[in-house]
Order: structure tokens, then sequence, then C-alpha cells
């Protein structure tokens, strides 16, 4: 077997991936560990810059995202019982985010590929990479039981921050940056209308908590939670209480509680792997980076990297290799303001267990400054929308 790109994964970045290759024209495989309900039942974030809209949308599928996306123009940060909004619409001179789940774009690039009679491949075990570092790489892989063998010109890691890409790298050859954070978000998923009709972010004494959504039928909370707790140990109603108790009183006795259709514990971490190319292997989106979800920025990043791979690709089969030698430093650049937006949202905004009562004045502080200055909040807004990507025009 042969084709020119084998992409190792079909969580968001290989498919956005596989979709943008072919629509230039440049052969591609998805290999997925996982069943396709496997991958559609993993609910994640759900919010998306304008980059990565128009990145949709430039793969041609952004047709339900238009439809059903929700834009949204502000967000709201909560802290001693009142609620401030943050104008991102007027502080970043028009710009917008859409609300719209991570598992729909999924679903999305998953119909696209499919009606396009792409090549994917689901529960696929045994997938090993080699030869990455010759002009000759080679996947194998179990299909339907029996060993195969792939040539291709390109490996695409996008299989996660667990995946077989990186960890198929000589470890002499990577640099890990990671932080650990000392807590975790209990999740919780109703159809219950949303309490708001933005997202709020709260830092309250008892900890974190965030109202966010899928729809205006569908809602989506968190709650800071000790990372020895157990999904078991939280009864829906212990989440709405516990949620209700960290919102002002206004947002409280608006709240409408449900029985949960989803509820998950996630930790947070930031972690960077340096580079993210290995001659013929290129990592993209969690294989190479993992962010708390404070900023919302891993699907977001995910895209970033995915736009710049199938730029630096198409410029290699149109002649022009030497994009490729720069996609490693160019996700870079974009992945560590990503990081540090991610790093400092999230330090905002919890509770950490060994604070002091000085770091907690000084996180005070912090919230006081932010939504009295217009610079202070101009930055927020402008991360939080989306840095620009960087265009050839930029080099
Ligand atoms: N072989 C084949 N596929 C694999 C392997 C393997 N050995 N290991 C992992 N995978 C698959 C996973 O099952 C998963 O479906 O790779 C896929 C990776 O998808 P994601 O984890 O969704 O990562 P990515 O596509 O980079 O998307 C990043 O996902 O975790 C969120 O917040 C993150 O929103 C961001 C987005
Ligand atoms: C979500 O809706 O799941 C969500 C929204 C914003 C975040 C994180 C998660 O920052």
């Amino acid at each position: 077997m042969r084709t020119q790109v084998v992409i190792i994964g079909a969580g968001p970045s290989g498919l956005l991936l596989g979709q943008l290759l072919h629509r230039e024209g440049i052969d591609n495989i998805v290999l997925e560990l996982r069943s396709k309900d496997y991958v559609l039942g993993r609910i994640r974030a759900g919010v998306l810059e304008q980059v990565a809209v128009d990145l949709l949308g430039h793969a041609g599928v952004d047709a339900r995202l238009k439809a059903e996306g929700l834009p949204h123009h502000g967000i709201e940060l909560g802290f001693d019982g009142r609620r401030h909004r943050v104008d991102l619409h007027r502080l970043t001179g028009g710009k917008q985010v859409m609300v719209y789940g991570q598992t729909e774009v999924t679903r999305d690039l998953m119909d696209a590929r499919e009606a396009a009679g792409l090549p994917t491949a689901y529960s696929v075990p045994d997938v090993s990479i080699h030869g990455f570092d010759t002009n000759h790489p080679v996947v194998r892989c179990t299909l339907d039981g029996k060993p195969v063998e792939i040539a291709c010109d390109f490996i695409a890691g996008c299989d996660g921050f667990h995946g077989v890409s990186r960890a198929s790298v000589p470890p002499e050859a990577l640099s890990h940056f990671e932080r650990v954070y000392p807590f975790g978000w209990m999740g919780l998923l109703a159809d219950t209308p949303p309490v708001s009709e933005e997202l709020i972010y709260v830092n309250h004494p008892r900890g974190f908590a965030l109202c966010s959504m899928r729809s205006k039928t569908r809602s989506r909370y968190y709650v800071q939670c000790s990372l020895d707790d157990r999904i078991e140990d939280w009864s829906d109603d212990r989440f709405w209480d516990e949620l209700r108790s960290r919102l002002d009183e206004r947002t409280a006795a608006r709240l409408v509680t449900g029985p949960s259709i989803e509820k998950s514990i996630a930790p947070l971490r930031s972690f960077v792997a340096e580079p993210m190319r290995f001659g013929r292997l290129l990592l993209a989106g969690d294989a190479a980076h993992i962010v708390p979800p404070t900023g919302a920025k891993g699907l977001n990043l995910a895209a970033s990297d995915v736009n710049y791979l199938w730029q630096a690709l198409a410029s290699h089969y149109r002649g022009a290799s030497a994009e490729l030698g720069h996609y490693s430093d160019r996700c870079l650049s974009r992945v560590w303001k990503a990081e540090r937006f991610s790093w400092w949202m999230t330090s905002l905004l919890h509770r950490f267990p060994d604070s002091t009562a000085f770091d907690q004045r000084v996180q005070h502080a912090e919230l006081d400054y932010l939504v009295h200055s217009e610079a202070a909040m101009t930055a927020l807004a402008e991360n939080y929308v989306g840095l620009p990507f960087e265009t050839q025009a930029d080099r």
C-alpha cells in the first residue's frame, strides 16, 4: 500500500489535515486506534477562534457550524459576587468567537471525509512508524486482523497526548516543558437552557466555576475539584449545589438544573514538546502540546498547527520544500503564546491549595485591575479571540 501522507489519529487535527490535503490533491490515509463512536463520544471544549472557523471554511466543512454555531461577542468574569463583561467585539475591533462543540466539529469532518470517499480506518491496533529520518517512511499496523505496511512521503502524528508518534521519537531528540496543576475540572452536560447568553468564568473562594453551553438548550458547566475526587463522589445534586454556591446571587437564582447527560473529571496540564518536526514525521495538536482548558485553546491550537502543516506540505509538493523546515518554529511561536495565555487564565481564576493570603490578595488585585483597565481587558480579549496566524507575507 502507498499514499502521500499517512495521518495517525482521527481527532480534529488529523481529520482537518486530511480534508485540507485532499482539497490540494494530496492523497492521505487516516488510521485511528479507536472506533468512530468512541471518538464521537468524547466531550470536549466548544469555543472556536475566528481563524479556526475560517480554516474550517477553507476545508469546506463549515455549513452546519455557520447554521448552528453561536457567535459570541463577549465573556463575563465573576468575582466578589459580581459579573464583569469583557466586550471581545469592541476591544478587538470587531472580532468574535463561535461556540460550537468539538464533537460537532469532529462529526462534520468525519461526514465530509466519508462524502469525499477518502480512506479512513477505525479501530486500528498496532500502529508503528519507521524510517521517518529517511526519505521513505513506512507505517505498519493491523487492518482486518492482517499486518499491513503503508509506504508514504510523510507521517502526520495527530494522535493526541498518548499517541505513538511522539513516543517513537528518540528521547534525546525531544525537549519537554510541563506544568501540572494541583486540581481538576468536574464537568457536567445537561439539556437545560444556559444560565446566561455568554460564558461566565468565576473566581470564588470555594474554587473556579465556568458556565458554558453547547446550544440554546444545552448547557455545559464546570467546577474546580480536587485531583482525588472520583466521579462517583459527585451526584448531580452535589454538582448543582456546588456550582450554585460559587455563582453570584442573581446568576444562582437563574440557574436551571436537570439530569446530567455526561459527567467527567479532567486534570489540568500545560505541556509542550519541541521540536514538532523530525525529518518526515510532523506532530500536530495534542500530540505536541496540551493546554489547561481555561483559555479554550486546545482545539484552536490544533487548528493552528494544521494551518501551518497543510500549507507546508502543499508547498513541498509544488517544489518549495524549504517551507517544511519552518513548520516547527512557526507552530511553536503561536503555541507558546497560547500556553502563556492558558496558564495566565488558569492562575487568575483558580484557588491553588498552597496559596498564601498574600497570593490571594495579589490574585484579587489582578482581577480588580483587569476589569477596570481598558489596556488589560484588551490584552485578554485579543488573546481570547485568537492571535492571527503568521502568513507568508509576514516572513
Ligand atoms: N494509533 C492511532 N490512533 C491513535 C493512537 C495510535 N497509537 N493513539 C491515539 N490515537 C488517536 C486517539 O484515539 C484520538 O482519536 O488519535 C486521536 C487524537 O485526537 P485528539 O486527542 O482529539 O487530539 P487532536 O486531534 O490533536 O485534537 C486536539 O482535542 O484533547 C483535545 O483539547 C484538545 O481540543 C483539543 C483537541
Ligand atoms: C466548554 O464549553 O466546554 C468550555 C468553554 C470554555 C472553556 C473551556 C471549556 O474555556
